[in-house]
């Protein structure tokens, strides 16, 4: 793959690629402080429900190291802090309530800091290769799924966001689905949102389709209608940032808008997502805290004001899809038909 890796670790340095400058420049930032790490998920250095999380499990190794600390409670108040950082991916407290529980029974022996970060630090690497792992589970799944649906014949796809290695590491979900196809000689052509306002799919996931000479073309968000209905797409591919017990999706502004033209059109649309995306105490999408974000994104452009002085912007950073809309949902337990019900989904999400 020669897509740069998001996020680096080596000889206990971590090291962040800022997907502010992409596809322009390719910067690594140093993680030294819990600080650093905070803000490189506010201030979306870091992006993407994985990653954050990930990033988030990097941010407490460092922590560890920093305070010396062995303390189960001050270990708790540093990760329910970084766990502000961004509200809307459930990615992140997932991560950090797993390493507590994780860590708890070395706390509880009282472990000295060395332990403590030796164990974290391999917790970490396990689940990013457990994702890899999951991220190839699901684009099988959907594979047999576009076979069911349409033979084997290549597709045309769309997508919104950025959901590939920059937001996962090692294939991605949506956009893994896209790559594993096209591994297959399956894709004809994808065609990806720009996604307003602030370009996930004009600057990292085309770019992430380019290096991997996946033909696709970028289209604006106000073309989706058009497109659904004059480029005969085979299927939608998006990720999520939290999925209620009864199937909604928060996912990036637009998906919902794509998700409504699409049961227009007829076209399926599909959720891909780890079960580290679901958030089964929320019984609903309504129940979802949707980040906003500043004004400024939408009212400048590089730095520079475009609308007149008096005009405010409302920029929500995520929506929620109603389940109604979702063909389905693949997480590496398998698909998920919102259809099926709250009480099903949250049996497969827990694998039992
Ligand atoms: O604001 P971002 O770039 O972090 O938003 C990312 C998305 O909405 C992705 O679609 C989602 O996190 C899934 S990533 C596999």
């Amino acid at each position: 793959m020669n897509i740069p890796s998001p996020l680096i670790e080596e000889r206990g340095i971590i090291r962040a690629l800022d997907q502010r400058l992409l596809p322009q420049q390719e910067v690594y930032c140093e993680m030294n402080r819990l600080e650093d790490c905070h803000r490189f998920i506010a201030d979306m250095v870091v992006r993407g429900a994985p990653l954050i999380g990930f990033t988030a499990l990097w941010g407490m190794v460092v922590w560890l190291k920093k305070s010396h600390s062995n303390c189960a409670n001050e270990y708790a108040k540093a990760s329910s802090w970084l766990a502000t950082a961004r509200p809307t991916a459930v990615n992140l407290a997932y991560e950090l309530n797993s390493s507590k529980d994780f860590l708890a029974p070395y706390f509880a022996e009282q472990a000295t800091n060395e332990i403590l970060v030796e164990k974290l630090e391999s917790f970490t690497r396990e689940r990013m290769a457990q994702l890899e792992q999951d991220n190839l589970t699901m684009a099988k799944l959907a594979e047999t799924e576009m076979n069911a649906l349409y033979g084997k014949r290549s597709y045309r796809v769309m997508t919104l966001c950025n959901t590939g290695y920059l937001a996962c590491g090692p294939l991605g979900t949506a956009l893994g689905v896209v790559s594993y196809l096209n591994s297959k000689g399956k894709v004809d052509h994808v065609f990806a949102c720009e996604t307003r306002p602030y370009l996930q799919g004009a600057r990292l996931t085309a770019y992430e389709l380019d290096k991997q000479g996946i033909s696709h073309s970028l289209i604006v968000e106000g073309a989706i209608s058009h497109v659904l209905k004059t480029q005969n797409i085979d299927a939608i591919f998006i990720g999520a940032d939290r999925i209620a017990a009864n199937g909604d999706t928060a996912n990036k502004v637009g998906s919902s808008t794509l998700a409504i033209c699409a049961r227009h059109y007829g076209v399926p649309f599909f959720v891909v997502a780890p079960t580290s995306s679901f958030d089964t105490s929320l019984s609903s999408g309504d129940l979802i805290e949707i980040e906003m974000r500043p004004e400024e994104e939408i009212t400048h452009r590089d730095g520079k004001r475009v609308t007149s002085i008096g005009t405010s912007a409302f920029n929500p950073s995520f929506d929620v899809t109603a389940s109604e809309h979702i063909a389905g949902i693949f997480c590496e337990k398998g698909l998920i038909r919102p259809s099926m019900g709250a009480d099903n989904l949250c049996n497969i999400v827990k694998g039992v």
